[in-house]
């Protein structure tokens, strides 16, 4: 397929894995990469791990064209604020990805819309690129609220940063019914999602619709994968159990070039 944006597959490791598990995966990963690196010289790949991981991953990748990612951050700078991290703390950790307002961070920590647009701003300031997650639960599905749960969603954060700021920033819908069930949403059911998604950035003079890349996210496998990205709306996709697989992520990176 001819695509006009850049694809992009990012894994998103969540809360999981070890000293050992990350090296048998780098390794594992490192190996298959190199046997296939011109055909990922088109796209971006993105490994988010654990923080205590970060190095540890970065250490492989350094002399890849894969990138590193951090699965949350917070909106200050610096200070007395127990627990979290900075943007400069993960640029000076190698990251230049971010996901901010994923699902589980929205439901199991009361990240509310504010909150996001304000870790979006500070990620966006920092020069890291965002990876904005929005999706519907099920029952905003059922009760036909999907566009405008993701319009929220959107909205809230162009309101505080501007369309601009999406120049560089990726965009995944999740569906939260889809994360992590085994359940994905079928490509038409993504492909109209992302479509309404892009009609949200244009704005004025500034239109960034055919420009903004969207990934899908939800229960992304190497089996379907390739139906999925067979939508031209789908620019890659945000991987979570699949991605723990080396050889599983590899051939979700390979089915998009
Ligand atoms: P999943 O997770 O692929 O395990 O459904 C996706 C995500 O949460 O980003």
């Amino acid at each position: 397929m001819n695509r006009i944006r850049k694809p992009i597959i990012a894994g998103n490791w969540k809360m999981q894995g070890s000293r050992q598990k990350v090296d048998d995966f780098m390794t594992l990963f490192i190996n298959g990469y190199e046997k296939n690196k011109t055909s990922f010289s088109n796209m971006d790949i993105v490994i988010c791990p654990p923080f205590p991981y970060l190095s540890e991953v970065h250490s492989y990748i350094a002399k890849t064209t894969v990138e590193l990612g951090a699965q949350n951050v917070y909106f200050e700078a610096e200070g007395a604020f127990t627990g979290e991290v900075s943007p400069s703390m993960l640029v000076d950790s190698s990251c230049r990805y971010v996901i901010i307002g994923h699902s589980e961070r929205r439901k199991l920590f009361n990240e509310t819309d504010s909150l996001i647009a304000r870790k979006f701003q500070a990620a966006y300031d920092a020069s890291l690129t965002p990876i904005l997650c929005v999706g519907e639960t099920e029952t905003e599905r059922k009760q036909g609220q999907t566009l405008k749960v993701v319009q929220r969603q959107c909205e809230s954060v162009l309101e505080v940063v501007g369309i601009e700021a999406f120049k560089k920033a990726v965009l995944a819908y999740e569906p939260v019914w889809a994360i992590g069930t085994g359940i994905t949403a079928t490509p038409e059911q993504a492909a109209e999602v992302h479509t309404f998604l892009r009609s949200l950035f244009k704005s004025g003079t500034v239109d960034l619709s055919e420009q903004v890349r969207i990934l899908y996210g939800g229960s992304v496998k190497a089996s379907n994968a390739e139906q999925l990205f067979a939508q031209t709306q789908i620019d890659g996709a945000l991987v979570g159990a699949a991605s723990l697989n080396a050889e599983e992520f590899l051939t979700i990176c390979r089915l998009i070039t």
